[in-house]
């Protein structure tokens, strides 16, 4: 009689178990096998038997127990492959397929030389620094050692925000070299770099405003600013700096870089950046005429004390230029304006494909 219901009990829990999907074998299982399952109650009620009754019918009741519990592993080995199968199916990547669609939109040429100094500088261990554009006197003039009433701040025709009449007015800021300040604040303030300086090597991107429009001025502009500052930090340093720089982004190996004396209040000494190009076709590196395209200097001890860092101690190069002025050049762009007339033609030539990475620092 035992025999007869266990042999129904393992057919029947076979055929459901075959063809169960994942759900319902763990149903089965709980009803056959778990705590209060079917086979488990047949295994308790050995207990009450007869000693020799119990051997047989012990031993039948493992075995189906076995079957049971292979046949439970077997089917759901068999799913878990099917529905691993079905992924991959429905994942399948068809490598042969068309790519994306073209991207309609291009990056803008400004955008792209933003995107290639950052490249280029961060290949040198430089990071991004950024700032306000709405800046105090403080930020724009007086950290940077122009005072009020010197006459370098008429190099710069200011935009100039409403304030009240007692205090200073806020400043569209003139160029990037406030970012300097912020920076340089910021790090002497860390009582935790003070003592264990690692170097300020920054550049700042970014817009920039005067009162100036024609063909080579634009009232918003932009600059990049680097700074660096260490222990040793000479002027060797912002030349092979510099000079690098100018060839990877040129693109033109042995370009000709020249440093000329000039003046900056904020850098001591200051010197004008210049590169060798033939004025006549306008081609970069080649020729015997020079084009002025940065500005730099050794940073001025004034604004190093400005900013809490002792001069004695830190010594650094800053230097300063445009990116409209650099987009140009590269590109054969001879009007600033037309980068702001929003011309779709003309963007779609000097534009770029948004899916080529600036990888300039490797060209070189
Ligand atoms: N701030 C200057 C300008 O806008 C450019 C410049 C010159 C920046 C020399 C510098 C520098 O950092 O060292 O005309």
């Amino acid at each position: 009689m035992q025999g007869e219901t266990l042999k129904t009990l393992v057919e029947h829990a076979l055929a459901a178990i075959a063809v169960a999907d994942f759900p319902t074998l763990e149903e089965l299982r709980i009803s056959l096998l778990g705590k209060n399952g079917k086979v488990t109650a047949l295994l308790k009620s050995l207990g009450g038997m007869e000693p020799e009754a119990r051997k047989a019918a012990g031993a039948e009741i493992n075995a189906a127990k076995t079957r049971i519990a292979e046949a439970l592993a077997e089917r759901r080995a068999g799913l878990e492959a099917e529905s691993l199968a079905a992924r991959l199916a429905a994942e399948r990547i068809d490598v042969t397929a068309p790519p994306r669609p073209a991207p309609r939109g291009a990056i803008h040429p400004l955008s792209r030389t933003q995107e290639e100094l950052a490249a280029i500088f961060s290949a040198m261990g430089f990071i991004i620094a950024e700032g306000p554009d709405i800046e105090t006197d403080w930020y724009n003039f007086s950290a940077l050692n122009i005072p009020a009433h010197h006459p370098a701040r008429a190099m710069m025709d200011t935009f100039y925000l409403r304030a009240p009449e007692t205090a200073r007015p806020p400043v569209l800021r003139t160029h990037t070299s406030p970012v300097q300040i912020r920076t340089m604040l910021d790090w002497a303030l860390d009582e935790g770099l003070k003592d264990q300086p690692g170097p300020i090597r920054i550049i700042v991107p970014g817009r920039t405003f005067r009162a100036d429009h024609d063909a080579t001025h634009s009232p918003m502009f932009h600059q990049c600013e680097g700074l660096v500052i260490g222990h040793d930090i000479t002027l060797a340093h912002l030349k092979g700096c510099l000079i690098d720089f100018l060839r990877a982004y040129f693109d033109v190996p042995q370009l000709p870089v020249r440093l000329r004396a000039s003046y900056f209040p904020f850098t001591e000494p200051s010197m004008e950046v210049d590169i060798g190009w033939n004025r006549q076709t306008g081609q970069i590196g080649e020729g015997t005429d020079w084009l002025e395209i940065a500005g730099s200097g050794m940073v001025h001890s004034n604004v190093l004390a400005n900013c809490g860092i002792d001069p004695r101690r830190f010594q650094g190069f800053a230097f300063g230029v445009g990116l409209e002025r650099l987009t140009m050049l590269k590109h054969g762009i001879n009007d600033l304006r037309l980068f702001y007339e929003s011309d779709v033609r003309w963007l779609r030539h000097y534009g770029v494909s948004p899916l080529a990475p600036a990888s300039l620092h490797e060209g070189l």
